[in-house]
């Protein structure tokens, strides 16, 4: 089967002054990765805006730090609070969706996009509507509207750096001039917290066991989807949009010492990988710096004292998640946004302690089933599936608390 056409790698430009970087999300587990990054090379970039939901308090006091021209808090409720903390120090203080949106539209180089969830497409899209370098963490905006987000960056001339581990590391080998000799990507997976418990465990595992992670310090969500392999699958349709393969070429390997952190198999058999330990800050830095490299503290590989590296398939009896999402990816239309829209309504009761661990993917499964898929022509299309499956799945919830 020929590769379907996939994004292009971009064209390196290096600048002769400060990179200006904008951060959508600075105060999640990803953003505050990024900052401490930029506050280890100062006067190498130049902060143009920072936006958090509700989280006031740390989004002023980075503010105060890096000098932003521009911050912005989604839930407006907070703009009194950001106001008062930023009094007096000069810096263009907004809230709402749209003051969100507006940041992203500012004129920065760079922009991280690490807000979570589907939440963070319209700013996202606004990044990439203005051809910046866009540093992609926020995966469910690539799950959800993937076609519609490639269609616009090869259109508006943008920049995709992909962030999440896995696709950074194919991004380091995937030899985008012969993309005809790519054979196969191999996604690998922790296997999360739960990967040698039993059914019946896991139907009782809480919230606080569940973003427990092995090897990975993450936001709550993706700590959730980590645990029951939902994040693997939404990192296979990731890959089928960043790198244009089609879903059975795009292979998930559980690798528990999360050292591997994803490879490319070449059509004469050669398997190329990027390793390194399981630190955010490395592929985040990768993107920061690009084309160029920067250091990083991240914790160095010593093979030598790791020993041994494992690799396993998943367990689809316990996992059922990853095959939701193949399955979603195959069916293509809205199956992605209606996965990814109930995923994160489940994922939310979940943690508010409203379903079981195991009800995640029945509630997914369920609100896949209720909702006919149908074709996405544009933005008002997946906001209206996004916002219908949101429906579903929570009256799916309903029935279960
Ligand atoms: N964490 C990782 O290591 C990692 C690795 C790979 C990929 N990713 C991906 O990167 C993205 C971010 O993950 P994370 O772990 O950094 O998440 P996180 O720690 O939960 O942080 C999420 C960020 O988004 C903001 N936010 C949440 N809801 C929002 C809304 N409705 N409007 C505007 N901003 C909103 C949050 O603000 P508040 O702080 O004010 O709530 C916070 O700044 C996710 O898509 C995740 O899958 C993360």
């Amino acid at each position: 089967m020929a590769i379907t056409s996939g994004w292009q790698a971009p064209a390196p430009t290096v600048l002769a002054r400060p990179r200006t970087v904008t951060i959508l999300g600075s105060t999640g587990s990803v953003g505050c990765q990024t900052i401490d990054l930029l506050e280890r090379e100062p006067g190498r970039y130049q902060v143009e805006a920072l936006t958090a939901n509700n989280r006031v308090d740390l989004l002023a006091e980075q503010a105060r730090r890096l000098r932003p021209r521009y911050v912005a808090v989604a839930d407006e409720s907070r703009y009194r609070d950001l106001k008062d903390a930023l009094s007096g120090e000069g810096i263009e203080v907004a809230a709402g969706q749209d003051a969100v949106i507006a940041a992203a539209e500012r004129p920065s180089d760079w922009v991280m996009a690490a807000i979570v969830g589907a939440a963070g497409l319209k700013s996202t899209l606004a990044a990439v509507r203005r051809g910046a370098v866009v540093a992609f963490a926020n995966k469910e905006c690539l799950v959800c509207a993937g076609e519609l987000m490639m269609r616009e960056i090869e259109l508006r001339g943008a920049t995709l750096l992909p962030v999440d581990s896995e696709h950074n590391a194919i991004f380091q080998v995937f030899d985008f001039e012969r993309r005809e000799a790519v054979e196969k990507l191999i996604l690998t997976a922790s296997g999360g917290p739960f990967r040698q418990w039993d059914r019946a465990r896991m139907g009782q595992a809480s919230p606080s066991e569940a973003v427990a992670h092995p090897n990975w310090d993450m936001g709550a969500k993706i700590s959730v989807d980590s645990a029951t392999m939902m994040n693997k699958g939404l990192e296979v349709i990731e890959a089928h949009h960043l790198f244009g393969m089609p879903e059975d070429r795009i292979e998930v390997l559980v690798h528990p010492q999360s050292v591997v952190h994803s490879m490319v198999t070449y059509v004469d058999g050669s398997v190329l990988a990027q390793l390194g330990s399981p630190d955010m800050r490395t592929p985040i830095a990768y993107a920061l710096a690009w084309p160029a490299r920067m250091a990083t503290p991240s914790q160095r590989l010593d093979l030598g004292q790791i020993g041994k590296l494992t690799f396993e398939p998943p367990d689809p009896e316990r996992f059922p998640a990853l095959r939701l999402a193949r399955d979603a990816l195959k069916s293509a239309g809205s199956a992605p946004t209606i996965l990814s829209a109930a995923n994160e309504i489940a994922v939310e009761s979940f943690l508010g302690g409203g379903i079981g661990f195991l009800d995640i993917a029945e509630v997914v499964e369920e609100t896949l089933e209720r909702i006919p898929n149908a074709g996405l022509k544009c933005l008002d299309d997946v906001h209206e599936v996004d916002e219908a499956a949101r429906r579903v799945a929570r009256a799916v919830v309903e029935t279960r608390t």
